[in-house]
C-alpha cells in the first residue's frame, strides 16, 4: 500500500446525510435573487405552486403561509441537467456502485435536478427488455426526474423495430452507438449508417461514443506484448487522434444520411476541433464534454499509486496535455461544444483491481454527477472564461433543448417545472470522497477547492437541499418522456436538407425546380 493510499482512497467511515424528508410544501417564494437564464440575468422573485413556476417579478401577490427563501446575493438558476450517467451499469465484469438512489441523491446535493441515464442491454437482452429492467430499478429509487437514452449495441431488423417502439410508446428519443468496445458494443460503419438512417426516419437524435475501436484493440495488444500493463497503457492505447478520427467519421456519416448527431464525452482538443469543423461545414452535430475533462487531466495515469491512476480511467481517456481542460472550457464558452455531462460510472477499489495486471480489464468510469456543476462554475465562471448565462446553457438549457425537454426543463419561466438551484458564488468548499454523497470510495477531484456552492436545490417544487441540508427523497423523481423530433435539432436538419435533384433538361423541369426553390426561400 503506498503512502498516498488513504488520500487516494479518500474514505474511512465517512458521514452520510440521512434521507429525512420534510413534509411536502406546495408553495414557495424565492425572493431578492438574480434569476439567470441562458439569455440573460434579471432581478426577480420566483413564486412556485404545486411544483410549477407560477409567477415571476417583484412585489408579487402571494397567498399567506407561503414559505419564503431569501436569495439576496445569490443566483437563482435552472437546476442542472446531467445528460450522461451510468447508474448501476454492468460493465467489464463489475456493476457501477452509484445506483439510481445514491446517484440521484448526489446529483441533487450538487445542484442537478434531472439526469439522463443510458439503457445498455446485456448480452442476449433485447432493447425493450433492457428498457423495462432500467425502469423497474430506477422508478422506485430516483430522487429527481430522469429520462433514458438507449444504446444500440448490435444491428438487425428487430433492433430497428424496437427503436420505433421505444420512440412511440416509451418516451425515448435518443440512441447511443459505440464506435469502440470491439466485440462488446461496437458497430461497424455499415451498421452506423443504418442506425443513423433509422434515427433520422424516426425523429431521434443519434449519439456516438467516438473512438476507433479497431485501433484501440491493436494498440492494446501491442502495449501488453511490450509489457505495459499499468493504467498509463489505457491512454497510450487510445490517443487523441484515435478519438478525433472517429468524431470526424461519425460527423461525415451523420451528414450523409442527414441525421442529427450528439457526440458524447468529447475528451480532447483534436476531437473538439473535428466537431467544431463539422459544425462550421453545416453538419447538425452537438458536442458534450465532461466534468472529468474540465476538472482534471491525464497526467494522473502516471501517478505512482496504482489505485489513484486506475481511479481516473474512463473512455475516451483524460489527456496528458495539461492545457486540455482550459481548451475544452473555452470551446464550451464559444459554442464549439454545447453541453456538459458527468458520465458518472463509478467503481470501487476492489472493482478497479480486476485490471491489476492488465489495464484493458480495468472497469471504465469515474465520478462527476455531484461535482459537475461546481467544476463548471469553478473552471468556467470563477476563472472568467464564461458568464453565468453560458453556465446555465451548458449545464442545463442546451441539454433540455437537444433532448426535447425544453421549456419544461432548462429554464426559469412561467409554467416550467420548478427545478431550481440557488447558488452562492461567494462560498467555497473542498471536494472529497470523505464528504461526498456518492457511494464510490474515490473522487477524481479530491482536495480541489471550488468557489460557488449550491445552497438550496428545489426539485419539482420541493426543497431537497435546504440551506445546505440534504433532504433528497427516495423515489420522489419521475420518469420524463422525451418526445421525438426535438424542434431545436430538427429545425436545423430540415433547414439543411436538400431533396436530391438531377439536371433540368426541359423547360418544364427547370420551371418546376424554380418554383420549388421559391417556395423554400
Ligand atoms: O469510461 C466510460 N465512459 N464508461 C462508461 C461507458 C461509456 O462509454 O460511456
Ligand atoms: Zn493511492
Ligand atoms: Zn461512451
Ligand atoms: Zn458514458
Amino acid at each position: 500500500m503506498c503512502n498516498k493510499f488513504l488520500e487516494c482512497q479518500g474514505l474511512l467511515q465517512r458521514p452520510r446525510a440521512e434521507n429525512s424528508c420534510t413534509s411536502a410544501q406546495n408553495r414557495l417564494l424565492i425572493k431578492n435573487g438574480k434569476v439567470v437564464n441562458e439569455d440573460g440575468i434579471i432581478d426577480s422573485d420566483v413564486y412556485i405552486e404545486d411544483g410549477i413556476i407560477k409567477q415571476l417579478g417583484r412585489n408579487l401577490i402571494i397567498p399567506g403561509g407561503t414559505r419564503t427563501i431569501d436569495a439576496r446575493g445569490k443566483y437563482v438558476m435552472p437546476g442542472g441537467i446531467d445528460p450522461h450517467t451510468h447508474f448501476e451499469l454492468q460493465l467489464m465484469g463489475a456493476t457501477s456502485v452509484d445506483d439510481f438512489y445514491q446517484g440521484t441523491k448526489a446529483a441533487v446535493a450538487g445542484g442537478t435536478t434531472m439526469i439522463i441515464d443510458f439503457v445498455i442491454p446485456t448480452k442476449g437482452e433485447t432493447l425493450l427488455e433492457a428498457y423495462d429492467r432500467y425502469r423497474a430499478t430506477a422508478d422506485e429509487k430516483v430522487c429527481c426526474d430522469y429520462a433514458l437514452h438507449v444504446a444500440v449495441t448490435s444491428w438487425n431488423s428487430k433492433v430497428k423495430e424496437e427503436m420505433a417502439t421505444l420512440i412511440k410508446d416509451n418516451g425515448v428519443n435518443s440512441f447511443k452507438m459505440f464506435m469502440a468496445y470491439r466485440d462488446l458494443f461496437m458497430l461497424r460503419d455499415n451498421e452506423l449508417i443504418q442506425a443513423f438512417t433509422a434515427c433520422k426516419s424516426l425523429g431521434a437524435v443519434a449519439q456516438v461514443h467516438a473512438e476507433n475501436g479497431d485501433l484501440v484493440a491493436e494498440n492494446t495488444k501491442r502495449l501488453l506484448e511490450a509489457g505495459v500493463t499499468g493504467p498509463e497503457g489505457h491512454e497510450m492505447s487510445r490517443p487523441e487522434e484515435v478519438e478525433a478520427e472517429a468524431v470526424n467519421r461519425a460527423c461525415v456519416i451523420a451528414n450523409q444520411v442527414q441525421c442529427p448527431l450528439y457526440v458524447v464525452h468529447v475528451m480532447s482538443r483534436s476531437a473538439a476541433e473535428s466537431l467544431e469543423a463539422a459544425r462550421r461545414r453545416g453538419v447538425a452535430v452537438w458536442g458534450e464534454t465532461l466534468a472529468a475533462a474540465l476538472g482534471t487531466d491525464g497526467t494522473n495515469y502516471r501517478h505512482s499509486c496504482w489505485r489513484h491512476a486506475a481511479g481516473h480511467i474512463l473512455s475516451p481517456p483524460l489527456r496528458p496535455d495539461e492545457k486540455t481542460p482550459e481548451v475544452l472550457m473555452t470551446k464550451l464558452a464559444t459554442d464549439g461544444l454545447q453541453t456538459t455531462g458527468s458520465d458518472n460510472c463509478t467503481f470501487n477499489a476492489d472493482q478497479k483491481a480486476i485490471g491489476k495486471d492488465d489495464f484493458s480489464k480495468i472497469p471504465n468510469g469515474v465520478n462527476g454527477v455531484e461535482d459537475r456543476m461546481s467544476i463548471v462554475w469553478e473552471k468556467g465562471v470563477h476563472s472568467g472564461i464564461m458568464d453565468p448565462t453560458r453556465f446555465v446553457a451548458v449545464t442545463s438549457t442546451n441539454a433540455a433543448k437537444i433532448f426535447n425537454l425544453y421549456p419544461r426543463k432548462g429554464v426559469i419561466a412561467l409554467g416550467s417545472d420548478a427545478d431550481i438551484v440557488i447558488w452562492d458564488p461567494s462560498r467555497k468548499r473542498t471536494i472529497s470522497a470523505q464528504t461526498h454523497h456518492q457511494a464510490v470510495d474515490f473522487n477524481i477531484f479530491e482536495g480541489m477547492e471550488v468557489h460557488g456552492v449550491p445552497e438550496y436545490v428545489i426539485v419539482n417544487g420541493r426543497v431537497c437541499l435546504d440551506d445546505g441540508d440534504l433532504k433528497a427523497v427516495h423515489g420522489y423523481g419521475r420518469y420524463v418522456e422525451t418526445p421525438a423530433y426535438p424542434a431545436y435539432v430538427y429545425d436545423l436538419v430540415n433547414a439543411h436538407e436538400k431533396k436530391p435533384r438531377g439536371v433540368p433538361r426541359s423547360e418544364a423541369e427547370a420551371k418546376k425546380f424554380a418554383e420549388e426553390d421559391a417556395a423554400l426561400a
